[in-house]
């Protein structure tokens, strides 16, 4: 079975709670139920994590460089600043970066992404279905190019 980590940065720990009109009324622990489920469905073994410490999710992504584990990542608000984040993706072979919201058609300073550049496709705005179409992704194993 392929195993793929899930990624959640700061903040997406209280998803169902924080401004539940941008993010919904799921929490994080349903989302990561869900989310094994489906990675079950597609052959997948999942794992779920969420973290608010930068340092911790740099060493989860060196564990998927070395491991070369697929990655679903929502940097959070990590996305916008974090060269050290981006620096940590660049070394995953397969990373897909999910927004829940359409960071596009909210404030001007969440359209730019220092991660995007570093991964091999990006999912925005379509809610949390964006990770089950990641996953849905990296289990049809299409190449990015
Ligand atoms: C987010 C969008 C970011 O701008 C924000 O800081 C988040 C969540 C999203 O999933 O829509 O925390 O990544």
């Amino acid at each position: 079975m392929t195993r793929v980590l899930v990624l959640n940065g700061p903040n997406l720990g209280r998803l169902g709670r924080r401004e539940p009109d941008v993010y919904g009324h799921v929490t994080h622990a349903q989302l990561a139920d869900h989310l094994v489920g489906t990675g079950a469905g597609l052959g997948l073994e999942v794992e779920v994590r969420q973290t608010d410490a930068e340092a911790e999710m740099i060493a989860w992504l060196h564990e998927a460089a070395e491991g070369s584990v697929p990655v679903v990542l929502n940097p959070a608000g990590w996305t916008h600043y974090s060269i050290a984040v981006a620096d940590a993706v660049v070394q995953v072979p397969q990373v897909i970066e999910v927004h829940i919201s359409n960071v596009h058609a909210r404030e001007e300073f969440r359209r730019h992404s220092v991660v995007s550049p570093y991964v091999t496709g990006v999912i925005v705005g379509l809610g949390l279905g964006g990770y089950d179409l990641a996953l849905t992704h990296i289990a049809a194993g299409i190449p990015a190019r």
